[in-house]
């Protein structure tokens, strides 16, 4: 059902530090930053040859990923995004199997614009997982 690794996503406490590590120390190509309000995020993509890295800062109160830094001040990895060429169809799958969908369980439009629904970490390994149509 999954196919490509859309991207990887980091949670950062410093965004403007991440991208310079990423882009000098790391020499990749990082992209400028980008609010992402209906999100609660600002994010830069680092473009790799497979796939994406989105590096995530906390952006206005109540971002979803300011927990996970309280928890985890030098950042982490915060979740992984695997492509599913039919979203509804990856939901139902999975919660015939008993996988928990986060929020109303519905797929939502996701920070590329495409859908997207999040699955819960318990039921993953203690990874969340992100699933994007594409
Ligand atoms: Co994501």
């Amino acid at each position: 059902m999954i196919g490509r690794l859309n991207h990887v996503a980091i949670a950062v406490p410093d965004l403007a530090a991440a991208s310079k590590l990423y882009r000098e120390g790391l020499g990749a190509q990082v992209s400028d930053p980008v609010e992402q309000p209906d999100h609660g995020v600002t994010v830069v993509f680092v473009e790799l040859e497979n796939t994406k890295v989105e590096l995530l800062e906390p952006l206005g109160s109540g971002s979803p990923i300011q927990n996970f830094l309280d928890k985890s001040p030098a950042g982490g990895i915060h979740h992984v995004c695997y492509e599913v060429p039919d979203i509804d169809a990856a939901a139902e799958r999975l919660k015939a199997q008993g996988a928990r969908v986060l929020g109303d369980g519905k797929p939502k439009t996701g920070a590329h614009g495409k859908p997207v629904l999040f699955l819960h970490p318990k039921d993953f390994n203690g990874t969340l997982v992100e699933l994007e149509e594409a």
